[in-house]
């Protein structure tokens, strides 16, 4: 839980992403830290994710006319100030009192958008009645039938202008620093949206509690068609990284991809999804939403993102650890500091709106061309 009262005004030596993670660090016990910080196995996916934007460098041009210049874009209809999203994190109770709708607030104050996780600690109703921008719900598949549709019909009613069905993670990851630190959800935070647990069948003694429990009821691509045909609201799929998945998903009726490996919380050692990011771009072709996520700590890391081919970028843990610091001061505060840190990197390379952003604009760091 909560170890140090949360700020409620921010320190003049709070200016980017890393000092909330500081902040993060001394206010938030052994347990929810180790809920946070880690990954999957020996974290090497965590790692990845951080060091691939540094892989890659940014080449500027100059005394270009930018007057007029923003971070404005369109996405699923919706105008937005920037392209951050926050992307889906569970129990956010763990991290602050305001929890998820404190991150909605303020994600809509700051012109941007939000998505609900699954497994939220808010009822998903309670957090689009707070939040002033638009927010998508983020669903783990419940099988084919009531319990998928019972959520689906929360969200439309509610007013969310989107799904997000999360395919990357049908078993849970092995997360050893979860394991040595005994975590355990605390009493009172739970996953107030979900009714009952998933039905997992009934395993006999040689059944394998992987291949005959969880993936017997993990959804196929036959339940993705299935859902986008339940629904009005535009789904996405979160969790691939492979052109052809990404191909297969539009075939099925997705809306929109969402390239990420989890922030390396489910399985390790997997290819950082910035480096995945062109071939996607490339088969799903332009004008479909593409986003990323996975280790973005910084404008430059946005800027990369878009010149690489996304729409806009998700950000996971760096809200969290604004939310652990100063609540929904906090993850406004960290969004003011990233918006205005892309559009410094804009006006620094010559780009005048998000459009401009090309793959032009960045090399590998070691091309000595
Ligand atoms: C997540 N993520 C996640 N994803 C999802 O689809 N549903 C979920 O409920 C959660 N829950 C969750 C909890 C915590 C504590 C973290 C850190 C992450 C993954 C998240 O949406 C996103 O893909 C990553 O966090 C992006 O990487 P960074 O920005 O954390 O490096
Ligand atoms: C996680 C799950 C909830 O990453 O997606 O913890």
């Amino acid at each position: 839980m909560i170890r140090q009262p949360p700020l409620t005004a921010i320190p003049a030596d709070l200016v980017s992403a890393s000092d909330y993670e500081r902040y993060a660090l001394e206010r938030l016990d052994s347990h929810a830290l180790a809920y946070l910080q880690g990954g999957a196995g020996d974290e090497l996916t965590c790692a990845a994710n951080l060091q691939a934007w540094q892989e890659l460098a940014i080449v500027p041009r100059m005394l270009r006319d930018l007057r007029g210049g923003h971070t404005r874009c369109q996405l699923l209809g919706d105008e937005l100030q920037h392209p951050l999203l926050l992307a889906p994190v569970a129990y956010q109770k763990l991290f602050h009192p305001e929890a998820e709708v404190g991150s909605a607030l303020a994600a809509g104050v700051m012109g941007g958008a939000a998505v609900l996780s699954c497994f939220a600690s808010t009822a998903l109703e309670q957090v689009a009645a707070a939040a002033s921008g638009p927010l998508w719900f983020q669903l783990y598949w419940q099988g084919c039938g009531e319990r998928t549709l019972a959520l689906v019909r929360r969200a439309e009613q509610s007013g969310y202008r989107a799904l997000v069905l999360t395919v990357d993670a049908p078993v849970s990851g092995i997360r050893n620093r979860e394991q040595r630190a005994g975590f355990q959800l605390p009493a009172g935070i739970e996953a107030v949206n979900i009714s009952s647990p998933a039905l997992v069948p009934e395993l006999a003694a040689d059944d394998s509690a992987v291949f005959d429990g969880l993936m017997a009821v993990a959804p196929q691509w036959g339940d993705v068609e299935w859902l986008c045909r339940q629904t009005t609201l535009p789904v996405l799929l979160k969790g691939l990284l492979h052109a052809d998945d990404a191909r297969r998903g539009m075939r099925a009726g997705a809306a929109g991809i969402i390239v990420s490996n989890h922030g390396g919380r489910v399985l390790d050692s997997q290819w950082p999804a910035l480096k995945a990011l062109r071939g996607i771009r490339a088969a799903v072709g332009a004008g479909v939403p593409v986003l990323v996520d996975g280790g973005i700590r910084r404008g430059t890391d946005v800027f990369k993102a878009l010149a690489m081919g996304a729409s806009a970028v998700l950000i996971g843990r760096s809200y969290i650890h604004a939310l652990a610091a100063a609540g929904a001061l906090g993850v406004a505060h960290l969004l003011r500091s990233l918006r205005e840190e892309l559009e410094v990197t804009m006006a620094l390379c010559g780009c005048r709106t998000l459009d401009d952003i090309t793959a032009g604009a960045v090399r590998r760091s070691d091309d000595w061309s």
